[in-house]
């Protein structure tokens, strides 16, 4: 397992050894065993320099942005903007104005919500969402149909976890305003056909939000090329802090839309009868920013990159076909989403064994992987189960460490049994 594992990886850039290195927590022991921390499609750990940058921001560097004429803010404002120029980069936007920080993945697509959906949607509208959404991608829209009394129309899935792209030939009509659609599932690890569907989508004239949250660690995104219109991601899945997060928009659409929330360096004047708006990216920037999630997350795009997404997507991609392939072998375990594109997350249920206790078990043998519905209640319902236990993996993990989870799982059958 192990030599067919190491021949798929380019050992002179995928230093396992030096990256495990670059993450202190990974250190740790876990109830006197070695921490195998395989939760990662909840939340990824953080390299030295994230936290050192952040650490460096708020010894030398903190300070209010776009507001001060002194030193230390002049400082931060460069700081921060620098890093929405990374942001841009890593995901090859246009131009920074279409970079908005945001506080994460759902304040993201809320924002989309409230305000271009606010602005375009009418009665009898529709978007269009697909079952295997993440609630973040479900429930701003049912508020906001309920507002309208609008619609909301579901793609469906086949039983392996993939979509079913006829039927959203057959659910796209001249009401559609909006496809909502999560890149990568992050029960599944599902990698959905983008393309096809934003192919689809502007063949009929509506724009496609795509919730990057479980593909930006992953998979390499170029938005130009994509031609996505809206992108959503979390600093904290892509190794950077929690709190903060991205809206990518088309500078038309976002140009277009109303502000979300009101305050202080969204504005470009105001007085009691009327407030004018401060420009793009500002305009959807209400209130002191997280300046030091932002710095951050700048720092673990580089990280990111000094790595290659390339060789991170091989590395795991080796490491998920090592632990299906363990993990299929165990008598009694079913794996949940077994679709041709994947990510690695392997979701599974143990006959006779509710996913909480396998992961307290596992828990106990130092193995950490999350277990629940996911936040994909519906998902949860098509597949006729309350809940999954699911291991997600990142490029410091190790097949020592899909071993470690597979004795675990053997041993928590075992005992159960
Ligand atoms: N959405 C995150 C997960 O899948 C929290 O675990």
């Amino acid at each position: 397992m192990e030599s067919n594992l190491k021949t798929n990886i380019n050992e002179e850039i995928l230093n396992i050894e030096k990256i495990r290195n670059d993450f202190p927590i990974l250190k740790q022991l876990i109830h006197n065993k070695p921490l195998c921390y395989l939760d990662n499609a909840a939340s990824t750990q953080k390299p030295q320099i994230v936290i050192d940058t952040i650490n460096n921001f708020y010894s030398t560097t903190n300070s209010n942005i776009h507001r001060g004429v002194h030193y230390l803010s002049e400082k931060s404002t460069q700081a921060f903007e620098n890093a929405r120029i990374k942001v841009k980069d890593f995901i090859n936007a246009k131009s920074e104005k279409e970079i908005i920080f945001t506080s994460g993945t759902t304040a993201s697509i809320n924002l989309v919500a409230q305000s271009f959906g606010r602005k375009y949607l009418n009665e009898d509208d529709e978007i269009i969402v697909t079952t295997m959404e993440h609630h973040s991608n479900i429930v701003p829209w049912q508020l906001l149909c309920d507002e309208k009394n609008a619609n909301l129309k579901v793609v469906k899935i086949n039983d392996i976890g993939e979509l079913l792209l006829d039927s959203l030939n057959d659910l796209i009509s001249e009401k559609t305003k909006l496809i909502s659609v999560m890149h990568v599932s992050n029960t599944l690890g599902t990698i959905n056909p983008i393309k096809e569907i934003i192919k689809i989508a502007h063949q009929n004239n509506v724009p496609v939000l795509l919730d990057a949250a479980q593909s930006i660690q992953h998979i390499e995104i170029d938005v130009q090329e994509l031609d996505c219109d809206f992108l959503a991601f979390s600093g904290h899945k892509i190794y950077g802090p929690t709190g903060i997060g991205i809206l990518y928009g088309k500078e038309n659409l976002l140009d277009e839309m109303p502000p979300f929330m009101g305050g202080g360096d969204m504005i470009s004047k105001v007085t009691f009868e009327e407030t004018t708006f401060n420009e793009l990216p500002f305009k959807f920037e209400a209130g002191t920013s997280n300046i030091a999630g932002a710095i951050g997350l700048g720092a673990a795009i580089d990280y990111v990159k000094s790595i290659g997404i390339e060789n991170i997507k091989e590395y795991e991609t080796n490491l998920l076909n090592a632990a299906t392939d363990a993990v299929k072998e165990i008598p009694g375990i079913k794996i949940i989403g077994n679709a041709k594109e994947k990510t690695s997350v392997l979701s599974f249920v143990i006959d006779n064994i509710h996913p909480h206790d396998i992961g307290t078990f596992l828990d106990f043998e130092g193995v950490a992987i999350r277990t629940g519905h996911h936040c994909t209640q519906p998902l949860m319902d098509f597949f006729k189960i309350p809940a999954t236990s699911r291991a997600s993996f990142a490029f410091y993990n190790t097949l020592e460490e899909v071993e470690q989870l597979t004795i675990a799982l053997k041993k928590t059958i075992e005992v159960f049994n």
